[in-house]
């Protein structure tokens, strides 16, 4: 199957009305979508993402007067967190309608409900008679895409097509975010921190936080967006790079440029020191450099703190793999 690049919403739908799965653009990063309301679809999804099947995807719909139609006793906060947010990077777990295919949803009670923030795929939305079941559109374990040709790298020839909606703006995945009691709990840090959800509802607790035995979200699994190519995280590169001799070295800094510091390439991924920026770069950097050929990339963590938090923890998970340099 040859995969097409384009902007035609025509082709999308037409491709997504007949059960086939086309990449789609938001802010955050590239989904792979289908019919939510389809199993076959959705199984395709698992199937080419190569992702196992206890692991469930979230549902992208148009609009907050959708989540009537596929979610039940929605929580007043959830009411609040999706007009404070959406469209945007937050995804609510709620307790799913029968509508909802079990195989979406891994079974689970919940679904997982988001507006993504992206013209195109928010007009491709309105076009059609289902909402779209998307993770992101990487293969299971890889780094997720926020630019048409990272798709393409990965899916090219297993889906026919890609919606082309240019760089995703904000760069890391969306916040999920449950509710126990009532009370908004962070499954997964993303785009949306902390510090904005209790702006809005007033005590929010990390999952982690929660002291119960009830199954984590697969989103908390340790190795995730990983590169191919080893990775060193570091808050000192100069120290870390001295004891890296004879390697062939990619490093990606957050603000300087490390000028003394010699290595065969180098991604300074914020030169003004924004996180917002850093955050939106970060997965292409490792896209590059994992194309590169270098023995290691060494990438410097970001101040810990508003997206920072988020962009950290997914490199640490991305570095997971990396043993024994
Ligand atoms: O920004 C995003 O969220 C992107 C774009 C494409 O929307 N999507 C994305 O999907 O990151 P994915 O499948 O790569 O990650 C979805 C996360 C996973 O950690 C999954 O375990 C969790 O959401 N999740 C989905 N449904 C869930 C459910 N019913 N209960 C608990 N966790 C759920
Ligand atoms: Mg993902």
């Amino acid at each position: 199957m040859e995969t097409i690049i384009g902007k035609s919403l025509i082709q999308a739908a037409q491709f997504l009305n007949n059960n086939q799965l086309v990449a789609i653009p938001t802010e955050t990063v590239y989904g792979l979508a289908g019919n939510a309301f389809s199993s076959i679809a959705v199984q395709q999804i698992y199937a080419v993402k190569k992702r196992p099947l206890y692991n469930p995807l979230i549902v992208h719909i148009p609009n907050i007067q959708y989540l009537n139609t596929i979610a039940k006793n929605i929580p007043n906060n959830a009411y609040k967190l999706f007009e404070a947010f959406s469209p945007g990077p937050l995804t609510l777990l709620l307790s799913k309608k029968n509508i909802v295919p079990n195989i979406v949803t891994a079974n689970l009670p919940h679904v997982a409900v988001r507006i993504p923030n992206h013209k195109l795929t928010l007009q491709l939305l309105n076009n059609l008679s289902f909402p779209l079941a998307a993770p992101s559109a990487n293969l299971f374990g890889y780094i997720s895409p926020t630019k048409p040709e990272h798709v393409f790298k990965q899916l090219h020839n297993q889906i026919p097509y890609i919606l082309n909606g240019g760089a995703c703006k904000s760069g890391i995945e969306s916040t999920v975010v449950g509710f126990e009691k009532g009370i908004p709990v962070i499954y997964r840090l993303g785009a949306i921190s902390k510090t904005q959800i209790e702006t809005i509802t007033g005590k929010c607790l990390l999952k982690n936080e929660v002291n119960n035995n009830a199954p984590i979200s697969p989103g908390m699994i340790k190795y995730h967006y990983s590169p191919n190519t080893p990775l060193l995280l570091t808050n000192t590169v100069d120290a870390t790079i001295q004891q890296l001799k004879k390697k062939k070295i990619g490093l990606i800094s957050f603000n300087k440029s490390y000028e003394t510091v010699k290595v065969k390439h180098k991604i300074v991924l914020s030169k003004k020191s924004s996180l917002a920026e850093a955050a939106k770069n970060i997965y292409a950097a490792l896209h590059s450099m994992d194309e590169l050929n270098v023995d290691v990339i060494v990438a410097e963590l970001l101040p810990n703190k508003g997206i920072g938090i988020a962009v950290n923890e997914k490199l640490q998970k991305a570095g997971a793999k990396t043993t024994g340099l």
